[in-house]
């Protein structure tokens, strides 16, 4: 068993903006708690056609009986679209859902990302909690109140800041997990490392090949590092820019995937990213060339090194132009000084980028 000797310090919740993040048994038992309290009109569980096969299940083994009805999405950021919230709000209507509603997102971040719009839009705003079945929700897209959808491959175009009632991590979930899946959701733990904690970022690296993906003491130590930056900058006027490190071109690279033959996970496309960023850092920022060669030999020795030829950078610098983070026309790229020192708001020369492609096919 992986996960049975849990010590209490690990089991702390994490305080967020409105909300805790609770993890394993603690959870379930607020989560009784909770709607023991609240006297909701209905309960929806939120789930895509894997979460129901894998999760469900382990979900209601955990927790106190209660009447609920399901909600359905598919899986998969294909289906991360309106017409899958048209569906969501159409069935929520037909179930007679009405704002004293409470929606239960059982899934990764597609369904965490979906359910949280729809709960923040169906009649002005219902509650939801997520339950993360993947590392990549568990550790980043469950947490800091981002929701919403993408508008063709344009990741994430359409959304909202609204925040959960409260969140449960359970590693418990992950061992369903499809090992590309999980190794996905890594490249957002060592995200978290380079941009706040060198110590942190020195225990990912030497752990290289060895890493244990779905260690509770890992995604608390991950999810502390992103609460702790929403915590200081919600709205993402400053500090909160630092978790796009790696995906201005990390983005545009799984936008330009999903439309072809190759298609790239989420976390696949971040690592690819926050190689480049490293480049480009260490071109203008002077980030040491060592910890950069460390940052690409860790991603390699995970990640399948993924071919580009000139076209298919060409046509990825194009789609930089809809990243989020951008403003008056301008591409602003998040790049670090050195491990935990980001430096927000960069403009970067096309050339830096193919050089920086160029690194990273070597
Ligand atoms: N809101 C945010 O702040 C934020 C942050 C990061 C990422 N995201 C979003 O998160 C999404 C990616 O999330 P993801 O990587 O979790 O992808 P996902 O939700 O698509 O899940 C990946 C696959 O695993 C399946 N699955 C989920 N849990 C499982 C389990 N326990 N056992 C077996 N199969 C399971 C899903 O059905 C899906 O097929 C992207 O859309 C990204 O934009 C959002």
């Amino acid at each position: 068993m992986l996960f049975c000797k849990t010590s209490t310090s690990l089991m702390k919740e994490i305080k967020a903006n409105n909300y805790s993040i609770y993890f394993s048994s603690s959870g379930y038992r607020e989560l009784d708690l909770f709607i023991k309290a609240n006297n909701y009109s209905q309960i929806f569980i939120h789930l895509d056609d894997n979460t129901k096969k894998h999760c469900l299940e382990v979900f209601l083994k955990q927790i106190q009986k209660f009447n609920f009805k399901k909600i359905l999405s598919k899986p998969g950021e294909k289906n991360k679209n309106i017409q899958s919230c048209v569906q969501l709000w159409d069935k929520l209507s037909l179930l007679s859902g009405d704002r004293k509603s409470l929606i239960l997102n059982l899934g990764g971040g597609v369904v965490g990302d979906m359910g949280g719009f729809i709960a923040s839009t169906f009649k002005r705003g219902i509650d939801y909690i997520n339950i993360p079945t993947t590392l990549l929700s568990m550790v980043d897209a469950s947490i800091g109140g981002k929701t919403g959808i993408d508008l063709g491959i344009l990741k994430n175009q359409i959304g909202t800041f609204y925040d959960p009632k409260m969140v449960i991590v359970d590693p418990l979930y992950l061992e369903t997990l499809n090992k590309n899946e999980l190794i996905s959701g890594y490249a957002e733990i060592f995200k978290h490392s380079i941009i706040s904690s060198s110590e942190i970022f020195d225990k990912l690296i030497s752990t290289n090949t060895d890493i244990n993906f779905n260690n509770l003491q890992t995604i608390r130590d991950s999810i502390k590092i992103k609460n702790e930056i929403v915590l200081v900058d919600k709205k993402e006027n400053k500090e909160r820019k630092a978790l796009n490190f790696g995906h201005t071109l990390g983005h545009a690279i799984e936008s330009y995937f999903l439309d072809s033959k190759t298609r790239l996970l989420h976390g696949e496309a971040i690592a690819i990213g926050i190689v480049l960023a490293s480049h480009i850092s260490s071109k203008l920022f002077g980030f040491s060339s060592q910890k950069l060669n460390s940052i690409k030999s860790h991603i390699l020795s995970i990640y399948n090194k993924v071919l580009f030829n000139k076209n298919d950078i060409d046509r990825i610098i194009k789609l930089l132009v809809h990243d989020k983070k951008n403003s008056h026309g301008k591409i602003n790229f998040i790049l670090i000084k050195d491990i935990g020192k980001p430096v927000y708001d960069i403009e970067v020369d096309n050339n830096l980028i193919i050089e920086a492609f160029k690194y990273y096919s070597i």
